[in-house]
């Protein structure tokens, strides 16, 4: 390859990068997803694995359509002989009713916390 046929590759070697950059944004911008099941009135959340186990909650639909005026503290199933609580704003409850995903950490007990991405299957 000669300087001449060299320089005329240029323009396509640097648009390359920039095609792969695009690609590579769409990828961030998938959005959490939570693999909760409904059952009922009630939709199940499981919270990450921690100490080698996780816990679940169980949120009421009722909740979402009509947020509660005051907080609202949601016990997690137990595993490993204890639970967690997370705790739930108005604002909160909004949220997922908008179909956002919000995060949450749970109370510490035996000396970990769990995260629960949550959001409405
Ligand atoms: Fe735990």
């Amino acid at each position: 390859m000669d300087r001449r046929e060299f320089l005329n590759k240029i323009p396509g070697l640097l648009v390359l990068p920039l095609i792969i950059e695009s690609i590579g944004c769409e990828d961030d911008a998938i959005p959490l997803r939570t693999g909760g099941t409904s059952t009922g009135d009630t939709f199940t959340i499981s919270s990450s694995y921690e100490n080698g186990h996780s816990h679940s909650i169980s949120i009421q639909f009722a909740d979402v359509e009509n947020p509660p005026q005051s907080n609202k503290t949601l016990t997690s199933t137990s595993n490993g002989g204890h639970t967690h609580s997370i705790t739930l704003s108005p604002s909160d409850f909004q949220s997922l009713q908008n179909g956002e995903t919000i995060i949450k950490t749970s109370s510490s007990s035996g000396q970990h916390t769990h995260t629960f991405n949550i959001s409405v299957p």
